[in-house]
């Protein structure tokens, strides 16, 4: 299935993977998929069209048809993203949009009409996809799989510092009540549920520093990537 080398970097929201997956993209020179934002950019689209989270028979076409452009603006920056035109790129990253995005998520027809968009994005010189399912499902045949993890304290933290630096009003309790409760229904669905594939290496991150994370994975795609 996969047309370029792909590495996955799969695990639960606040682990670091997104930080970690872009640097190490970018010191390969990978395309990067965030599928993370593909579950945000629907849930965004569909309450802006006034469909309701739980409505399948709307959901799946909305998916199918999304209309979302990932402008690079160079570097490992996260770059633009255009829905239906307009810039929503700080707009899908609200706890709001995350938590409606797990809910969507949790829908086997919605994450199927989603595979194909995620397939396209690997294309060579290779991939590094982002997210929950990668390493299972999306691209169950990769080269290297990663699974990134670390408390849900820890997470709970390091997205409370991200949302501050974005300037959003945010409480602590309250960022750490979400990060559990999205584990909860990310881990407990019954379709894709967020599990390392047999072949993935863990890395618990909770006392690592980012370079730290990067510097590992490189070496484990490095020896992996070139066994083949
Ligand atoms: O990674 P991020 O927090 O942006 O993902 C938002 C939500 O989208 C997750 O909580 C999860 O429910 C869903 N998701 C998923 N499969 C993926 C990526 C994200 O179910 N591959």
């Amino acid at each position: 299935m996969p047309l370029a080398p792909t590495l996955t970097i799969d695990g639960p929201g606040g682990s670091g993977k997104g930080t970690v997956g872009r640097r190490v993209a970018h010191e390969l020179g990978w395309h990067f998929l965030d599928s993370g934002a593909l579950y945000r950019l629907l849930a965004l689209a569909a309450i802006n069209h006034g469909i309701e989270l739980e409505d399948v028979a709307r959901l799946a076409p909305l998916a199918t048809q999304l209309d979302v452009r990932f402008v690079a603006t160079g570097g490992e920056e996260d770059g633009i993203i255009l829905l239906e035109n307009h810039d929503v790129t700080d707009a899908i990253r609200t706890e709001t949009i995350g938590n409606a995005a797990s809910v969507v998520a949790s829908n086997g027809v919605v994450r199927a009409a989603l595979l194909d968009r995620q397939r396209g994005f690997c294309q060579a010189p290779g991939l590094v996809a982002d997210g929950r399912d990668m390493g299972t499902v999306v691209f169950p045949r990769a080269e290297v799989k990663v699974f990134i993890t670390a408390s849900a304290w820890v997470r709970a933290e390091r997205r409370y510092k991200q949302l501050k630096e974005k300037g959003l009003d945010v409480n602590l309790a309250a960022v750490l009540a979400d990060i559990e409760a999205r584990d909860e229904r990310d881990r407990n669905r019954p379709v894709a549920p967020l599990v390392p594939a047999a072949d993935a290496t863990i890395i618990d991150t909770s006392s690592m520093s980012v370079a730290q994370v990067v510097h590992d994975v490189l070496k484990i795609v490095a020896s992996q990537v070139s066994q083949r």
